[in-house]
């Protein structure tokens, strides 16, 4: 376990609290198969089982029963069989000892309390799962078929848990720092290794070995592409091309799965040409304007749009885009160029707990979501922040051949762009620059002891030293 047995009693106590009456279920991962049973994926945790539990075996599940303050570890001890294979691990009412938990029920003994409690009318408080696995037993216990699980999910635990995890506590911010650090050498690995001639797996191979290395994983699949334009672009066996740029999209996720999440865009030659350091300069200003916007009470919504206007005002400079400023952001003109929201919150999960339902992460009473509105509807968060959240800031600009082609015939958003030079820039590919941030008592930091050059003149420089 991460963290003091206290800290995980203290959680679930507030849980208890915020949700009120009930029994609140929380499942923990299963193994996932691969191709066969005994070959499955790395185990990854539930977040939210591992937040207020911390434990890391597969196959177990929490139940706190508020109305009559007892709480369970869940699950089935191994056998003698599973020691032969996989060595002795803890048993299940150790795990609950170290927990701070007081009481143990098996898997079968679960959907026994599950269904009595079913019977006498009693509210089960479940999160929306995203494993088949965990949605067949959801269904056995609570007789909802998965299709229905979604939309009966208990949103006062979602609500409750959000409030929760949204603010990261000193000892959590620690670890992302540990994160940010194993992010720090991917990329900077990634940055030397920037050269015609090697190839995009080899670049994501390599970075994937220092998150290995450290008994950590990736936080997501890495995105490392001469294709930046395309947003989750996935290496590639091509060898590097002299000129072009490579996007470079990863992160590290701790032996406690506690994230980060950088992107660095890189010159193949080792130096960027005008075109590129004209369209780079704009990420940049826009990366830093957010970091000068973000503060405790301001509206992640108003730094993404702020964001918007100022990158609309630069493709104007360049003749990309034209017209009033206001009115091609509130047209959505500027997803031309970025289709994507400005970020995301960041903790346990690389988008800080999306499986819970965005609408309820990121947004709330005050800021909803604009579902409708292509680019504005990939904005995962909208609502004021607090301090203690982390973001991330990833100004992107693309240069999408199909999007080019297809507003441009429908005449799309056509009053706002330079459909004519947008042809000139159809083999531009794409720069993001991202990097995590932390909001302060008046502001915000950047998360990570070092920080992954980004600034043009510091990239070549590190690159060519
Ligand atoms: N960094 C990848 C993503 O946010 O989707």
């Amino acid at each position: 376990m991460l963290f003091d047995k206290q800290t995980y009693v203290q959680r679930r106590s507030i849980l208890k609290e915020q949700v009120g009456s009930g029994i609140i279920l929380l499942m923990g991962n299963n193994d996932s198969p691969s191709n066969y049973p005994a070959n499955a994926y790395r185990f990854r945790q539930d977040s939210s089982f591992l937040y207020y539990f911390g434990q890391h075996r597969e196959g177990l599940a929490g139940i706190i029963d508020i109305d009559n303050n007892r709480e369970y570890l869940v699950g089935n001890d191994i056998d003698i069989e599973d020691i032969v294979w996989f060595g002795s691990v803890d048993s299940v009412a150790d795990m609950a000892a170290q927990s701070g938990v007081a009481n143990t029920l098996t898997m079968a003994q679960m959907a026994d309390f599950l269904s009595l409690a079913k019977k006498e009318g009693r509210t089960i408080h479940f999160l929306p799962p995203y494993r088949h696995d965990l949605m067949i037993q959801l269904m056995d216990m609570l007789g909802i078929h998965p299709s229905q699980q979604r939309s009966q999910a208990s949103v006062a635990l979602i609500k409750a848990i959000v409030n929760q995890r949204a603010v990261k506590t000193p000892e959590e911010i620690a670890e992302i720092e540990r994160a940010c650090a194993i992010g720090y050498e991917m990329h900077t690995t990634a940055m030397k290794m920037c050269r015609p001639g090697v190839t995009e797996q080899e670049i994501s191979g390599r970075i994937s070995g220092i998150a290995s290395s450290k008994g950590c994983m990736v936080s997501f699949q890495s995105i490392v592409s001469m294709h930046g334009e395309i947003m989750h672009g996935y290496p590639s066996p091509r060898p590097l091309e002299a000129g072009r740029l490579l996007l470079c999209d990863a992160g590290a996720e701790t032996n406690e799965n506690y994230c980060s999440d950088n992107t660095r865009t890189t010159p193949i030659s080792g130096r960027f040409t005008q075109r590129q350091k004209e369209i780079y300069s704009i990420v940049e200003q826009c990366h830093d304007y957010a970091l000068s916007l973000a503060a405790p009470g301001v509206k992640w919504w108003d730094v993404h749009f702020g964001v918007c206007r100022l990158m609309t005002d630069k493709l104007k400079e360049l003749g990309l885009m034209k017209g009033d400023t206001e009115e091609a952001v509130q047209a959505g003109a500027h997803a031309m160029f970025m289709p994507h929201g400005l970020g995301h919150m960041m903790g346990m999960d690389v988008h800080d707990m999306e499986g819970l339902g965005q609408t309820y992460v990121g947004f709330d009473d005050e800021v909803k979501p604009n579902l409708e509105q292509f680019g504005t509807n990939c904005l995962r968060c909208g609502r004021r922040l607090q301090e203690g959240f982390v973001m991330t800031d990833e100004p992107g600009i693309y240069f999408i051949p199909a999007l080019i082609d297809d507003w441009k015939a429908s005449g799309h958003c056509a009053e706002f762009l330079n459909f004519d030079l947008l042809e000139t820039y159809k083999d531009f590919g794409g720069i993001r620059i991202e990097d995590d941030i932390l909001i302060t008592s008046d502001g915000c930091r950047y998360l990570g002891k070092d920080r992954i050059p980004y600034h043009i003149n510091e990239v070549e420089e590190f690159i060519n030293k």
